[in-house]
């Protein structure tokens, strides 16, 4: 979809321009070819703290670290040409003081090119999120599920259930956008009270298992794309089976190069044509090889 912000790098501020208006387009995003794939269609890429589960198969994201975040931020800076890069601080990177966030998020900006941090948390972050708003550091915010806080939550459970969750997160998200958070993401929470949300404060919402009143939408891309296994949350819905196409693709080379079909002269180096390789591809390597197409099924 085609916005007037297409083609420029879309700022912090055009997303929080964004403010009841066209959704916002977000996905999470950990290397340069699937940020080049994203950028096109994204308003915003999230270089999520999620990578530690997709990519590392941590059981939760509470093990990752700023190191792993800045080279994925990097990673995904280097694929992306007009889509806001916005990069999570890690667990026990911000929690201690505004310093210590202040001093990890200007790291992240300065080592990434990012266009801001996101953190977790409601009111017991707003000092924080003022700080480092107020020091040029913009920070998108996190309320609902907390998956950095899995342990004290006792799992990833919905929020907003009962009257008194649902209170508290209404006062998470003022306080985070009286703060000076320029977005805030609501996850796993009770529609209706993402809906309320949404209409209460002054900044973009950008839900994750939310609501369709938000003010846009993210997802975790390998999710959607059927990268991530069997378990996935009931918000995703699946948009490709690519998990299948590459079952298919691997399961061909293999075959390949145990029947030593694979390389064939196309492939090498100086090697002359065989009868069966003829008219598949060119002996020099400059012609495409046999490409066996892989099926992906749209879901
Ligand atoms: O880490 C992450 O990917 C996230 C999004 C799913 C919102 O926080």
């Amino acid at each position: 979809m085609r916005t007037e912000t297409r083609g420029k790098t879309i700022t912090v501020k055009d997303i929080r321009d964004r403010k009841g208006g066209e959704p916002l387009v977000c996905l999470t995003a950990y290397s340069t070819p699937v940020a080049r794939a994203l950028d096109p269609h994204c308003d915003l890429l999230l270089v999520g703290d999620s990578v530690g589960m997709v990519v590392y198969g941590m059981d939760t994201t509470i093990g990752v670290s700023l190191e792993t975040m800045i080279a994925h931020g990097q990673a995904v800076r280097r694929g992306a040409g007009q889509a806001c890069v916005i990069v999570d601080l890690p667990f026990g990177s911000y929690q201690e003081s505004p310093e210590q966030a202040f001093r990890n998020a200007a790291r992240v900006l300065a080592e990434t090119g990012c266009a801001g941090v996101k953190l977790e948390g409601g009111g017991a972050m707003a000092e924080t999120v003022a700080f480092l708003s107020a020091r040029g550091v913009p920070v998108l915010g996190h309320v609902g599920l907390l998956p950095q806080s899995f342990h004290a939550l006792g799992g990833f459970r919905t929020q907003g259930r009962e009257e008194r969750s649902a209170v508290e997160l209404h006062h998470d998200a003022r306080a985070i956008a009286e703060a000076g958070a320029f977005a805030i993401v609501i996850e796993a929470t009770m529609e209706a009270v993402a809906r309320d949300i949404t209409a209460e404060v002054p900044v973009p919402t950008i839900g994750i298992g939310a609501s369709p009143a938000c003010d846009g939408q993210i997802l975790v891309t390998e999710d959607i794309l059927g990268l991530s296994g069997e378990r996935v949350p009931k918000f995703v819905k699946p948009y490709a089976d690519l998990k299948s196409g590459l079952d298919e693709a691997v399961a061909a080379y293999a075959e390949e190069v145990r029947a030593r079909r694979f390389p064939g002269p196309e492939h090498c180096f100086g090697a002359k044509p065989t009868s069966r390789a003829a008219g598949s591809g060119k002996a020099d390597g400059s012609g495409e090889g046999p490409l066996r197409r892989v099926t992906i099924k749209a879901g």
